[in-house]
């Protein structure tokens, strides 16, 4: 769809450019039963300052281990700096988006993903390398919460500054940074960000994304 400034038009022309527009319905509650992992998971910006045990750590990447990939490429590659490893943990951390330092700073592990671009076995591109790297992801995130943790991922930090700092060979593509911890008190957050923290989750409901026929 062409992308049209609506300040600029006429209430007529308002109008005759709406119908272009598809409201899709969102729903606050789980419809269908779910694994109790999933509906636990959510992407939380209140942690706690406890530190997290090494061998919860090593259950986070373990999961990700397990993960399904294309041709079993296992592309996916991480870097993590626990805050009690400063110099390593402030690198990422001065890399994140301002909005997203307010609330990461609190996060006793940061978490750099990255996928291997191309296949160890062939010197081609791994067309679906960060798709099984999101996948990877999700396997981490979901293990989080078995763990008692919660995790938040971002997309918002400079990338060429991240590369740099951290000295990322050519062969990686940086994807998201994840911040993990356990829970903490969002009356800690600052009032914009606690009231986005305990507002209702809304998602789009099956009918919006799901089809039994033909497009
Ligand atoms: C690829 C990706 C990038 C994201 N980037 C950010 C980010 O930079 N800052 C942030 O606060 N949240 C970020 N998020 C978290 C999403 O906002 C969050 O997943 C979404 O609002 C749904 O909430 P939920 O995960 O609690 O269900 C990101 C999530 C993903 C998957």
């Amino acid at each position: 769809m062409q992308a049209t400034v609506l300040s600029k038009q006429s209430p007529v022309d308002i109008l005759t450019f709406l119908p272009n527009f598809t409201i899709m319905q969102k729903s606050s509650t789980v419809h269908y039963p779910i694994s109790e992992l999933i509906r636990s998971r959510r992407s939380i910006r209140h942690f706690s300052h406890q530190p997290l045990e090494q061998d919860k750590i090593g259950s986070l990447f373990e999961a990700t281990r397990w993960a399904p990939s294309s041709t079993n490429e296992q592309p996916w590659f991480y870097i993590y700096a626990t805050k009690e490893q400063p110099e390593l943990w402030n690198k990422i951390y001065d890399c994140l988006n301002e909005g997203n330092k307010i609330w990461a700073k609190d996060a006793p592990l940061l978490i750099v993903s990255m996928a291997r671009k191309k296949f160890t076995r062939y010197s081609v591109e791994n067309a679906h390398a960060i798709y099984d790297l999101g996948g990877a992801n999700s396997f981490l995130s979901i293990q989080a919460v078995e763990l008692g943790l919660q995790v938040r991922q971002m997309a918002g930090f400079n990338l060429q500054k991240l590369n740099e700092v951290l000295n990322i060979p050519v062969e990686y593509e940086l994807s998201v940074v994840i911040a993990v911890g356990y829970p903490g008190d969002p009356e800690n957050l600052p009032e914009n960000l606690r009231l986005r923290e305990l507002a209702p989750r809304e998602r789009y409901i099956q009918e919006e994304f799901v089809m039994n026929k033909t497009f």
